[in-house]
């Protein structure tokens, strides 16, 4: 079988946190190592400008997502690692999608299904505050992956609808033209865990209950600290199962590590002494990427040294791609 490309989009919008960590970045890192891996992997600018319009906010949050990955040892040049905006085919394929998508398809998008749902609940109008950039959202994540032939799509449950969707448009334009589009997969992978947050529903930024990634050591005890327990006093057992505490030490910890924790909360391990190794275990994980980090936010220029090579990584495909969409339907030189 040919070789799968594997491709998927980092919404830049908040700060990376453990939950992103454990749940896409570690695992994307990972399978982007092994050595038939063809993996692309970019900030999606043009959709965090969807719900957020604070520029400094945008350029921020940018700058922390690729010095994220890239501090966690992503390899630029096994992996194409770039910024959506620097590759203006895939707007223009937007468009080009957008003429394909049925409008009932969006209508069904849970992200504009749920902002119409909350304007009827508050008695406004449906559409208040749905942008066109809202509704067109999966049309522009379908540019993403069709432009690119991605075979597989590595995202959340909640990103499922819009792979469905992306696959949709691609049969009908393969149908409707020519066979130009591979149709992709969305891949959701049951081993890797969806973190819990510091109030035990998943950790999330919408949910602030989050623990950025590259948080100063002090801090991170702090927020490890947050995390939220019962009354148990030391001495008395307790229920690894249900315990954020045991669950954030599962997603760091090896089999043995795990099975030695789930014996000390039935021997009643006091909550503080668990805090306090679970700081342990994560710091050691994540602390000498923590230093790159720090220096890669000081160095903006070597980051974007990096995205620059990606984005003519990855225009070495779109431009030539785009070429035969255009073709395809019948626009451009005669
Ligand atoms: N919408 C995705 C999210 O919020 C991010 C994304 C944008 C994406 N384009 C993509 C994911 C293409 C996979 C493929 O998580």
């Amino acid at each position: 079988m040919a070789v799968q490309r594997v491709l998927t989009g980092i919404t830049t919008t908040g700060t990376p946190h453990l939950g992103n960590y454990v749940g896409a970045i570690r695992p994307a890192i990972q399978a982007s190592q092994s050595a038939d891996a063809d993996a692309f992997y970019f900030l999606a600018d043009l959709h965090a400008i969807i719900k957020c319009h604070e520029p400094a906010l945008i350029r921020q949050s940018a700058k922390e997502v690729a010095a994220t990955w890239l501090a966690l040892g992503l390899d630029v040049d096994k992996a194409v690692f770039y910024r959506q905006s620097d590759v203006p085919e895939i707007t223009e394929l937007s468009w080009i999608l957008s003429c394909m998508a049925a409008k009932g398809l969006m209508n069904r998008a849970h992200a504009y299904k749920a902002a119409v749902a909350n304007n009827i609940d508050e008695g406004e109008d449906p559409d208040n505050g749905v942008t066109m950039g809202l509704y067109g959202y999966p049309v522009l994540m379908a540019a993403d992956i069709l432009m690119f032939n991605a075979n597989k799509v590595p995202v959340g449950k909640d990103q499922i609808q819009h792979v469905e969707m992306a696959r949709d448009i691609a049969g009908r334009f393969n149908h409707h033209f020519d066979d130009v589009f591979a149709l992709p997969e969305a891949v959701v992978d049951d081993s890797v865990a969806v973190l819990q947050g510091l109030d035990g529903r998943k950790m999330s930024k919408s949910y602030n209950n989050t623990i950025p990634l590259f948080l100063p050591e002090k801090q991170l005890r702090k927020h490890i600290n947050k995390i939220k327990t019962n009354l148990l006093e030391p001495g008395e057992p307790k229920d690894a199962d249900t315990s954020t505490v045991f669950q954030v030490w599962q997603a760091f910890a090896n089999e043995t590590q795990t099975n030695a924790m789930r014996k000390q909360f039935e021997e009643g391990i006091a909550w503080g002494e668990a805090k306090k190794q679970l700081f342990e275990l994560v710091n050691a994980e994540i602390s000498e990427a923590r230093t790159h980090y720090a220096e890669l936010m000081e160095d903006t220029a070597a980051i974007e040294k990096k995205l620059q090579l990606g984005a003519e990584k990855a225009r070495d495909v779109s431009a030539p791609m785009l070429a035969k969409i255009r073709k395809a339907i019948g626009i451009g030189a005669m």
